[in-house]
């Protein structure tokens, strides 16, 4: 065979496959379960969240504001839980504005709260330090 026509056979071949390659890389269903998917209700609570700069003073996952307390487990905290949660959006104590949320807004951010709790731990692990110097890691 003539090297010219080797060599194109040899490209064509590469340019197919790069063109498969692309189609299956591309068109594959990218979704994966680790994608959270909130709740209609959730997303309204998440827009408010947003809107209403809660980030500001609050972490959710450690990121945030540190003015008050991070809210990622709040709900499923036993000592605290989404109701006593709701207490706080329309009080105002300390130095958290007093908000007037509507009830189907403070049920839409406590579902935000509560699906965000669905998603994790943070922090993610308890270290005990021991006396001797060894710091002992239990995860969540
Ligand atoms: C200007 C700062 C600020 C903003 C903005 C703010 N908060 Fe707070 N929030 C605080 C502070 C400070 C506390 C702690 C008050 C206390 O312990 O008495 C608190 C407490 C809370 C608590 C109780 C937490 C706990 O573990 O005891 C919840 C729930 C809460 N806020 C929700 C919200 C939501 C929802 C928003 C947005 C709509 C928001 N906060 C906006 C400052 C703020």
């Amino acid at each position: 065979m003539d090297k010219k026509i080797h060599n194109r056979t040899i490209l064509g071949g590469l340019i197919l496959l790069f063109i498969g390659y692309n189609i299956v890389i591309y068109t594959q269903n990218t979704s994966n379960n680790q994608a959270v998917i909130l709740s209609p209700k959730a997303q309204k609570g998440e827009h408010l969240w947003q809107e209403n700069n809660c980030t500001a003073c609050h972490q959710l996952y450690g990121l945030g504001g540190y003015l008050g307390p991070d809210l990622t487990n709040i709900a499923s905290n036993p000592n605290k839980g989404i109701d006593y949660a709701k207490a706080f959006f329309n009080s105002g104590v300390k130095s958290m504005p007093q908000f007037n949320f509507s009830t189907e807004e403070q049920n839409q951010i406590a579902a935000f709260l509560t699906e965000v709790d669905k998603t994790g731990f943070y922090p993610d692990r308890n270290a005990i330090f021991e006396s001797d110097g060894w710091v002992t890691v239990n995860y969540k």
